[in-house]
């Protein structure tokens, strides 16, 4: 059977890579899109109709997301010694999810880099001044569909001018079930990011004993979700905070699990120090890894700069069993 197979979709490329263990991955090139998760015949993501709905549709399905995913405060941040001015383009409250195009709206380039452990490499080259950011930069997602049916997505970037870089994939997962709410989610943070009013980190790292934030013991996605008694819950109306995975050396962690009614389970490791959970889509909730939002804004958060020359990585690991 062939591993890999491409399909035209719209004007964009689909990349389908049919893992060894059943595992079944497609991405498109416009935005290097995850469309479809495939897992003992099961649906694991949200997915649209066609690349018009993936164009014109808001809420970012399963793109990868950049140049820096998440919130930059009135979307102006300093790096060494130049302010620089990024918009804000999330209803001129805030820059959301790296500006009007970001990496999720472009057309990437495509390579099969593996065809045995099937691996596609998207590129994508980020103009000098680009949504307002500096440096042109050379990324590099590499999506592979590995033998224990780990979806693995690799990240790396080269920017010529030191730059913020912080990318992410936006996939809503719902593991074949029609709602969230019985998923029964278990993230390994303490501490979560809490924000102000609007929805920048305060800051300060907020514990999540005692909170609807503490998913340290498995419990349910619906179980508090509602509970809009915690002032971080009112501020959002839902899940929409960056749990602190780590704080400090950069390593591979086990950042969350997630088990369906089903049985199906989903299990992520990144070495990326926070994961914004989002489920305001009762029908699928995101596990973006990434730098805490505002970071270029919070020297106290670990460090998103990307210096001139420097070579950015960073892996981000989905397994299904
Ligand atoms: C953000 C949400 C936003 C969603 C869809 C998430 O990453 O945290 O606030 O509504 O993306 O755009």
């Amino acid at each position: 059977m062939q591993k890999i197979t491409v399909t035209p979709y719209g004007e964009a490329e689909k990349y389908t890579l049919q893992g060894n263990g059943g595992l079944s991955v497609s991405v498109i090139t416009y935005g290097a899109t995850l469309v479809d998760i495939t897992y003992k015949g099961k649906p694991m993501i949200l997915s649209h109709a066609d690349l018009e709905e993936y164009k014109t549709a808001d809420g970012y399905w399963g793109a990868t997301v950049g140049r820096y995913a998440n919130r930059i405060e009135k979307g102006k941040f300093t790096l060494e010694g130049v302010e620089y001015d990024v918009g804000c383009n999330e209803a001129g409250r805030y820059h959301l999810h790296g500006g009007v195009v970001g990496t999720d709206k472009k057309m990437w380039a495509a390579k099969i880099v593996d065809e045995n452990e099937p691996a596609v490499e998207f590129t994508n080259i980020l103009e000098d001044g680009e949504e307002g950011y500096p440096g042109r930069l050379e990324v590099k997602v590499t999506m592979r569909v590995c033998d224990d049916n780990t979806l693995s997505i690799n990240y790396e970037a080269v920017s010529d001018k030191t730059t913020v870089f912080n990318p992410t994939n936006h996939a809503y997962f719902s593991l074949g079930e029609e709602n969230t709410k019985d998923i029964v989610l278990n993230i390994f943070a303490d501490a979560i990011t809490p924000v102000d009013e609007m929805l920048i980190p305060t800051g300060e790292l907020m514990n999540v004993g005692g909170t609807p934030f503490d998913f340290r013991t498995p419990k349910k996605i619906g179980q508090d979700i509602a509970d809009l008694s915690h002032p971080q819950m009112a501020i959002c109306g839902t899940y929409d905070h960056n749990f602190v995975i780590f704080n400090t050396r950069r390593a591979m962690r086990f950042a969350a699990r997630a088990v369906a009614p089903s049985g199906i389970t989903l299990e992520c490791h990144t070495d990326m120090p926070g994961l914004q959970i989002y489920a305001g889509n009762p029908a699928g909730f995101c596990l973006e890894t990434q730098f805490y939002p505002d970071s270029p804004n919070k020297p106290q958060f670990p460090s998103c700069t990307l210096k001139a020359g420097e070579k950015f990585q960073s892996a981000t690991h989905y397994k299904f069993f």
